[in-house]
């Protein structure tokens, strides 16, 4: 994208006004690998190819759809089904298109989710964990120029409180943002360890940033798909990842809705 991205993605939102006849969003969500099927719980809606809105790439990647979802009823959700990732080479603008064009759809607050690798014993596979904080190992920043934003309430504690009233053993953590699309090796496992990382994924962090640049509040929640590299004896693949999802999909689509019904 060579252009101003913050007008890019208004041109996605007025095209997506078009499109659906909604006029404005309250809530955005971002459905990770393994989350799709989750998003069924929200309600259906008007679903159409996300690269049909300007700016949008079609994903390449198994388990990320490419597809925007409006689903109407007492709160209006904007649900992309699948994400930019920074691994995909088309630049920090691209992978966090979707979280500005939330925010000039109207949306004040975005709910992130990932597939994430666990540090801690007590994340077991299937464990939906908050994210409390993040770790951007990428290298990277979605800003430019001089917008120094302020990361201290990234993951807004507001909203993570609504969502432990959906779910009171909601566990929390600290997500480490790495840039893919290999996994780990166990030393970096070790690594992120000792420097606080309870997750380890290859998203999340960027569009959390983005978002904050825009004033929108971000909930962001990860779901323990495997163990990470070294600490449980196993490979690691991209197929666990998304089987752990299918498995755990109407558990945190009911999640996700009671939280979405706080919000
Ligand atoms: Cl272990 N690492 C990374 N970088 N991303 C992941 C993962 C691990 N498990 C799921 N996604």
């Amino acid at each position: 994208m060579t252009s101003n991205p913050h007008h890019t993605a208004q041109q996605a939102a007025d095209e997506l006004r078009s499109r659906t006849g909604v006029d404005s969003y309250d809530v955005a969500l971002v459905m990770g690998s393994g989350w799709a099927p989750a998003a069924d719980a929200l309600g259906d809606g008007v679903e159409f190819p996300v690269a049909e809105l300007p700016g949008f790439m079609s994903p390449e990647v198994g388990g990320h759809k490419g597809v925007v979802r409006s689903v109407g009823g007492e709160r209006s959700l904007l649900v992309f089904l699948g994400r930019t990732h920074l691994y995909e080479g088309h630049g920090t603008d691209a992978v966090v298109h979707n979280v500005r064009t939330a925010a000039a759809a109207g949306a004040s607050a975005v709910i992130l989710t990932n597939a994430a690798g666990s540090l801690r014993p007590d994340f077991a596979v299937g464990t939906p964990v908050l994210i409390a904080d993040h770790l951007n190992m990428t290298a990277c920043s979605p800003l430019s120029g001089a917008s120094f934003v302020d990361l201290t309430d990234t993951y807004t504690a507001s909203l993570r409180a609504k969502a432990r009233d959906a779910a009171a053993d909601l566990p929390e953590g600290v997500y480490a943002a790495m840039p893919g699309p290999h996994f780990e090796t166990p030393a970096e496992i070790r690594m992120l360890r000792a420097m606080g990382a309870d997750l380890v994924g290859m998203s999340t962090a960027l569009e959390a940033i983005a978002a904050r640049e825009a004033g929108v509040d971000v909930l962001g929640m990860s779901l323990v798909t495997n163990i990470a590299a070294g600490l449980s004896g196993e490979p690691l693949n991209h197929g666990e990842v998304l089987q752990a999802g299918r498995a755990a999909a109407a558990d945190v689509g009911a999640l996700l809705a009671a939280i979405v019904g706080r919000l």
